[in-house]
């Protein structure tokens, strides 16, 4: 386990409210902005803070991932995206987040072999698939079937045992690729194809994927090569939604597999994760670069509804370094595959020069997200459009269960719980229903 220092006390920050006054400890961490520690606020002033979409508020110490938005920055255990998307695989980042240092020959060995080992499902997961329609969104399956899995390993969901933390979070990565490999097979109705412990996690997830028993499967070293980067690439990214959602829940001591299954679901929606689904969507309804112009003009007006998906970040306002490295990668997949005109990229490089120089995008710093690209990627791959939130999930789940597992193991862990102003009715009596209006 890395060693990692808590917080530390920087400056006070005083607070004045009528005749009272809150001296409160400024904290600092490692890189980034500093926080007013508002814990003691209530007692000393009588009031919260309100910031409903926590836009200003930190909601724990974490030592794992540091974003600098503006910069433009993202590390996983102080090492920079690229160097871990050029050099790493997707289990030595997953040794990295969960244990805080990159692991030796021996240690990597060792923790790919204890995941390649666990990459089965309980045979009988498999009977949950024909409860479901076969045009069931794969995202629904996933979290269906993530969240069943603490009925099908009780052995591992005692949240205070550290033993039993290790095991589910190695079960929780080991498994995903096949249940989100098995969710697209029950969608086409082709048959399940079992893991393969030999290959690498991305090609094992490749071989599932895409495998049918009448014919040999040949894994593709370079898509296997762009498919673990893609999964490196959405591994983690601090306390986002989905990752709050999975702390939130946690927080409470339910079971490492309910919470993912929470963080699923919040990952589904198209301002978060759904947004690489989306964003094919939307490139298919603009169709060709002459409809660009309009298009931007309904994203213009606030009352069309319309967003530039996969454009805009709450914590970047600059490049997100996630979809630089993903259109290269974009460029690498269309090459391997001998795809050189390819409609939807060429819609999507224009789009984001036309928005990159409109006054609309550069005043509010809306550049491309992870998801801009990463769709274009995936459709190339063969994934249908209703797979690319699952692979976000599948990716997801190592930051997740690192999140999870960070704050299980912090001693000043509580239930979360948020407090509101109150805008309903003030006290007022029960009337009898014969006498309401
Ligand atoms: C992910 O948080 C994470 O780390 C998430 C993620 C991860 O790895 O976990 O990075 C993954 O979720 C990426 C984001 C994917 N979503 C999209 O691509 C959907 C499109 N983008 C947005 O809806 C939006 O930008 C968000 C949801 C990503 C961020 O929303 P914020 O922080 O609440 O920003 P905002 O809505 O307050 O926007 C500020 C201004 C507003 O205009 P004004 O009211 O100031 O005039 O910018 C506008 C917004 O209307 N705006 C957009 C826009 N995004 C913001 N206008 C048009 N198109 C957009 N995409």
């Amino acid at each position: 386990m890395a060693q990692t220092a808590s917080s530390k006390q920087v400056g006070t920050a005083t607070l004045t409210l009528g005749d009272k006054t809150a001296s409160l400890p400024v904290l600092g961490g490692t890189l980034g902005t500093d926080c007013v520690d508002v814990r003691k606020l209530q007692n000393e002033l009588g009031v919260f803070t309100f910031d409903p979409s926590y836009g200003a508020t930190a909601s724990c110490e974490s030592s794992i991932t540091y974003i600098d938005g503006d910069e433009g920055v993202l590390l996983h255990r102080g090492y920079p995206i690229d160097q871990l998307a050029e050099n790493s695989t997707f289990l030595e980042v997953a040794y990295l987040l969960l244990n805080g240092e990159l692991p030796n020959k021996a240690e990597l060995e060792k923790f790919n072999s204890g995941v390649m080992r666990h990459t089965m499902l309980h045979e009988q997961i498999r009977s949950f698939w024909s409860g479901f329609r076969r045009d069931a969104h794969p995202m629904a399956m996933l979290c269906s079937v993530v969240g069943a899995m603490s009925a099908f390993y009780p052995d591992s969901i005692n949240v205070h045992d550290e033993r039993q933390r290790e095991i589910s979070a190695f079960r929780m990565i080991a498994k995903i690729p096949t249940i989100t490999a098995w969710a697209h097979k029950y969608n086409v109705g082709q048959p399940f194809v079992y893991p393969k412990n030999e290959y690498s996690y991305a090609e094992n997830f490749l071989y599932m994927f895409h495998a049918v028993p009448a014919e040999d499967y040949k894994p593709n070293p370079i898509l296997t090569a762009a498919m673990d980067r893609i999964l490196i690439l959405h591994a983690d990214h601090e306390q986002n939604a989905s990752t709050s959602t999975v702390r939130l829940a946690g927080s409470t001591g339910a079971n490492p597999f309910a919470c993912i299954a929470a963080g699923i679901a919040s990952l589904w929606g198209p301002a978060h994760g759904g947004a690489n689904e989306a964003v094919l969507k939307m490139l298919a309804e603009i169709g060709h670069k002459d409809n660009i112009p309009e298009f931007i003009k309904q994203v213009k007006d606030k009352n069309s509804g319309v967003k530039l998906m996969g454009f805009g970040h709450r914590v970047y306002k600059n490049f997100d370094p996630r979809a630089k490295i993903m259109q290269k990668t974009c460029h690498e997949v269309l090459g391997e595959l001998g795809i050189k005109d390819e409609p939807m990229l060429d819609l999507a490089i224009e789009l984001e020069k036309i928005a990159l120089e409109d006054d609309y995008f550069v005043s509010r710093k809306l550049y491309p997200n992870v998801d801009f690209y990463s769709g274009i990627i995936l459709k190339a791959m063969g994934f249908p459009t209703q797979m690319f939130t699952p692979i976000f999930a599948l990716a997801r789940t190592v930051g997740w269960i690192s999140q999870w597992k960070e704050m299980m193991e912090d001693p000043s862990n509580r239930i979360s719980r948020p407090r509101q102003i109150y805008t309903g009715a003030p006290t007022r009596d029960y009337v009898p229903l014969e006498k309401r209006g």
